[in-house]
């Protein structure tokens, strides 16, 4: 139980993936404790759902840095590093993190984009996996560099896209597929199996003959 390694979820709005990550924690052989959520926006709803699972939270209001994101980062870094937290899960955090941050945190930061990376990096990834007619979207975990949307990529997950799939009906099963792969891929980081070497991650204990549990099958 001691081996759990402390972590720190950031978020900016509901939490959904939040608590996926708080949901899997609750079982005591899982390598990962929640520690810690913080949000950069007062009043997000998942401080809330946060509190409700009896887990420690905090506001880090970038708005209040007038904009000097080094300082917002800096308090950021200061509260993280107050509580002893080892590995920082984003999760819908919608700030981009300078490689100052990142230096500092360097392979411990991991972040969860809605799409099927290095594809649609950015915002509204459902409409523009429609409107480029792609026939098979989803969602990436992936080590945090200091590009957008960039960096190793742990594991992801797939769904098909139906003919009349809208952007909500899309993202609501690109949504449930995130909630299946975020547990996943913090419990490989935290355990040490999944490794950053040259760009790229290497799974511990992996069976190269299978996808293993580093791709989600629709
Ligand atoms: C999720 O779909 C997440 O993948 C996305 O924001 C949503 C947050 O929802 N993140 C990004 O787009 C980051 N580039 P949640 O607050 O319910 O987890």
């Amino acid at each position: 139980m001691s081996e759990r390694k402390k972590i720190a979820v950031l978020i900016s709005g509901r939490g959904s993936n939040m608590a996926s990550l708080i949901s899997a924690s609750m079982d005591p052989s899982y390598p990962a404790e929640i520690a810690l959520v913080i949000s950069n926006k007062p009043g997000a709803a998942g401080l809330e759902r946060a509190g409700e699972f009896g887990i420690e939270t905090a506001t880090v209001d970038h708005t209040e840095f007038s904009g000097d994101r080094q300082a917002f980062e800096r308090a950021l870094d200061e509260k993280l590093k107050a509580r002893g937290i080892e590995f920082v899960a984003l999760a819908g955090f919608m700030r981009l993190l300078s490689s100052w941050f990142v230096t500092q945190w360097r392979d411990r930061v991991i972040n969860i984009h809605p799409a099927l990376l290095p594809s649609f990096k950015g915002l509204h990834t459902h409409e523009r996996a429609l409107e480029e007619g792609v026939k098979l979207h989803g969602a990436t975990v992936h080590f945090v560099s200091a590009e957008m949307d960039d960096g190793p990529i742990i594991i992801q997950g797939a769904v098909p896209v139906l003919e009349d799939d809208t952007p909500d009906t899309l993202g609501e099963r690109v949504l449930a597929v995130e909630h299946k792969i975020y547990p996943k891929a913090l419990a490989l980081v935290a355990s040490g199996r999944a490794k950053v070497k040259d760009h790229r991650v290497a799974i511990a204990g992996e069976d190269t003959e299978q996808a293993g549990p580093v791709l989600i099958w629709p």
